[in-house]
């Protein structure tokens, strides 16, 4: 198939947009994904699809700690500035508010929700890597409930 008439047709499909943080070697890595779906609830996984050029794989490895932050309508600013190529990871959580997880994962405040998982899996997907995630906690800021939708390549 066609692959920018494959894009647009999938583009076509609304989405949410989370942005993944991590921790390695004691540096804070944020990237921004619209590919999150939950897969199962017994046990509870879920995924994201991660671009296999994106420096941000170097941060993931099998067993590692996530975090997937749901974000807010008030988050269309972060959502471009952990997607910016050009800056950074120290840039990109610059006036950044966060919380810490309890495992030492960063939290992005302001967000509708968050869900800390484990990699179980990393699988291949062409020219994405698949992350297989189970989730070990979460919570939801009831004073954020409206999400930002990623729809034709914009933010609704
Ligand atoms: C709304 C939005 C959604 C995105 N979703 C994805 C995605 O699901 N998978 C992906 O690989 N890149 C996605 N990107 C692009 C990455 O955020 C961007 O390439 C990021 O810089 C990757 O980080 P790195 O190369 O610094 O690791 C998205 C960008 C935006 C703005």
């Amino acid at each position: 198939m066609d692959i920018s008439l494959f894009k647009e047709i999938c583009g076509t499909f609304p989405t949410g947009v989370t942005i993944i943080t991590t921790n390695k070697h004691e540096c804070d890595y944020g990237f921004t994904v619209s590919s999150f779906t939950s897969v199962s609830l017994n046990p509870t996984l879920i995924l994201f699809c991660l671009d296999k050029k994106a420096k941000s794989n170097e941060s993931l490895n099998k067993n590692d700690f996530f975090v997937v932050n749901i974000l807010s309508e008030t988050q269309e600013k972060i959502c471009f500035q952990f997607a910016n190529r050009d800056l950074t990871q120290t840039q990109r959580f610059k006036n950044i508010t966060t919380r810490i997880s309890k495992n030492n994962i960063k939290i992005i405040n302001n967000s509708c929700s968050y869900l800390e998982c484990i990699v179980k899996d990393i699988i291949d997907g062409g020219d994405h890597y698949i992350y297989l995630g189970e989730c070990i906690e979460g919570n939801i800021d009831l004073t954020n409930d409206k999400p930002l939708i990623y729809h034709k390549g914009k933010i609704l």
